[in-house]
């Protein structure tokens, strides 16, 4: 082209737009506090639905401002950007292996074994893209977890829908027995199943749910960090990503325990849990201050704390349970 035909007030004129353009695409994304590119990309929605993005982008040009996102980027190439910025109105794959695994992001999250999350409880097998995108469709990656954002979002059709509060909140959308999510439906596998229960057992029977305790009784005591009256996140007992433990209970504080004082919990203490003997679960949270019983017996792990430490806890402690104390 001959810039020299064309009058500098028509260039100022383009500068200006692009300048502007500029702003706009990047507070449509700051504004809504997420990644997902929307059809208004390249500031007139001229890139959106191209699936090309080293047309465009040039690596070393991006990600100035965000210096957790610019290495791993640089590394990974152009196969990530549908990842964080969705598919641009294309039908390109989102890829989220190939950054969250043990080589570049081992700890977040932590995914060392095979029994995970998979919608499945008849088989174990890896973590795929399409399952992390079933639970995490926008996060916008920012190394802090917050539930309203970095959890997708699922409503409950005859509920006000609010954003998430908490983690639980997001679980309870799936498994309760009235208002399952398309796609993801279960059925009860015995009477009073936690799968399609937890939704009524969480809000109106657990102990670690919505009903309150006293912190009273024969055993109480619990570690810093825990106090009576907090309710449990599922995700301090029950890994997403990566257990050894059947029924996903973690088998490690520091991928679940969340509120447990950082020295204990990132120690970490290990979590094994065969024959429904809970008792490495429950002393990562309780510590019973009279010690009474068990409860200074060792539970394997170094801890101790616990009524009873040998032994299967399910018939006293388990879901839905409203005799004994249950769970
Ligand atoms: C035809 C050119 C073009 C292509 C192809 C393109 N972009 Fe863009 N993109 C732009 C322009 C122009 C802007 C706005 C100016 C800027 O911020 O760089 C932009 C802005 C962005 C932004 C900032 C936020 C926004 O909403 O504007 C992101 C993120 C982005 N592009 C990602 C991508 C990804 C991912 C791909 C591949 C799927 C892609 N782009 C393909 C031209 C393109
Ligand atoms: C790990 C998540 C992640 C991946 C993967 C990623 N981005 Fe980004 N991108 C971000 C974040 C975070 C921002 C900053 C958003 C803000 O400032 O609001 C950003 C901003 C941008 C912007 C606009 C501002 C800037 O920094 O230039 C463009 C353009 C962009 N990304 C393009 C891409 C392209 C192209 C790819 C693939 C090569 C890609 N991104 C991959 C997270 C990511
Ligand atoms: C069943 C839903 C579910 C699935 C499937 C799932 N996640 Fe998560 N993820 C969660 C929840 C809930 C949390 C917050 C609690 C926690 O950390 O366990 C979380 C936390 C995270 C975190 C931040 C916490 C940390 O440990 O740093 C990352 C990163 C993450 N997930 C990535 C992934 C990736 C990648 C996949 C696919 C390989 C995936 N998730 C699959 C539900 C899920
Ligand atoms: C280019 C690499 C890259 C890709 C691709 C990528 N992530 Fe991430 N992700 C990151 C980084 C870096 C962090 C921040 C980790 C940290 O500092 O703890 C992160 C953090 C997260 C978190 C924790 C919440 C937060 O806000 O930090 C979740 C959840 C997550 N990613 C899910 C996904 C999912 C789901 C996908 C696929 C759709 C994906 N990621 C694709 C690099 C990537
Ligand atoms: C999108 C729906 C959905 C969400 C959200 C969801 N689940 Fe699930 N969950 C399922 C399905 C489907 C299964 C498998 C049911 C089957 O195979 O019959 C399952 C199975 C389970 C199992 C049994 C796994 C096993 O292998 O024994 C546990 C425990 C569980 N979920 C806990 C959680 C927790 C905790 C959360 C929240 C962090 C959560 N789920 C979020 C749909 C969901
Ligand atoms: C992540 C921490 C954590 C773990 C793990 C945990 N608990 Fe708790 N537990 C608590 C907290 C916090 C309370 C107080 C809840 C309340 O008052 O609403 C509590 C309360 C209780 C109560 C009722 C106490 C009262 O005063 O009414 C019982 C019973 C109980 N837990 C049993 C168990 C059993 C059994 C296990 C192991 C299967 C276990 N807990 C694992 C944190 C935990
Ligand atoms: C025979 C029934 C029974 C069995 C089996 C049982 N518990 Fe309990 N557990 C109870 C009762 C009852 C209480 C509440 C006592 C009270 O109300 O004073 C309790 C309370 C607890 C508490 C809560 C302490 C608090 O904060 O008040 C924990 C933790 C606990 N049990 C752990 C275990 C573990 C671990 C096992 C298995 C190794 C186990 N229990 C097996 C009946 C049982
Ligand atoms: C204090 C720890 C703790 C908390 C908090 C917790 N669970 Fe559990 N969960 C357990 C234990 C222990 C079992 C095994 C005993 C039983 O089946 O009731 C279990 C069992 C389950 C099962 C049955 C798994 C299977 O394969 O049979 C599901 C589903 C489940 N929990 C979902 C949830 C959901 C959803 C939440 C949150 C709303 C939650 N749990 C909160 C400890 C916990």
């Amino acid at each position: 082209m001959n810039f020299k035909k064309i009058p500098s007030f028509i260039i100022l004129f383009i500068c200006f737009f692009a300048v502007q353009s500029i702003a706009q695409a990047r507070d449509v994304l700051l504004e809504k506090n997420q990644l997902l590119l929307t059809p208004n990309h390249g500031g007139d929605g001229s890139a959106w639905g191209l699936s090309d993005c080293s047309g465009c982008h040039v690596l070393r040009n991006i990600h100035n401002t965000v210096v957790k996102v610019k290495g791993i980027v640089e590394q990974t190439g152009y196969a990530s950007c549908a990842g964080c910025h969705g598919q641009n109105g294309t039908s390109i794959k989102r890829e989220c292996v190939l950054c969250h695994n043990e080589h570049l992001l081992a700890k977040s999250p932590i995914m060392q074994d095979i029994k995970n999350h998979n919608f499945n409880v008849l088989e174990d097998s890896v973590l795929t893209d399409k399952d992390c995108l079933a639970c995490h469709d926008a996060s916008d990656m920012d190394g802090e977890f917050e539930p309203a954002v970095d959890l997708k979002h699922y409503s409950l059709p005859k509920s006000i829908d609010l954003p998430y509060r908490n983690g639980s909140e997001f679980c309870l959308r799936c498994h309760n027995n009235t208002q399952q999510q398309a796609g993801y439906e279960m059925q009860a596998r015995f009477k009073r199943d936690p799968l399609v229960r937890m939704a009524v057992n969480y809000q109106h029977i657990d102990i670690h749910g919505e009903r309150k305790g006293e912190g009273d009784r024969t055993y109480t005591g619990l570690r810093e960090g825990y106090e009576y009256k907090t309710v449990v996140d599922c995700t301090d007992c029950h890994a997403m990503h990566g257990t050894h433990n059947k029924k996903l209970i973690v088998d490690r504080t520091d991928a679940g325990v969340s509120l447990l004082k950082e020295s204990l919990r990132l120690a970490p203490i290990h979590i094994d849990t065969s024959a429904n003997n809970y008792a490495q679960l429950c002393v990562t949270c309780h510590d019973s201050e009279d010690k009474v019983e068990e409860s200074e017996q060792g539970t394997g792990n170094g801890l101790s704390g616990v009524h009873q430490s040998g032994g299967s806890c399910i018939e006293c402690h388990a879901h839905g349970m409203a005799a004994q104390t249950g769970l």
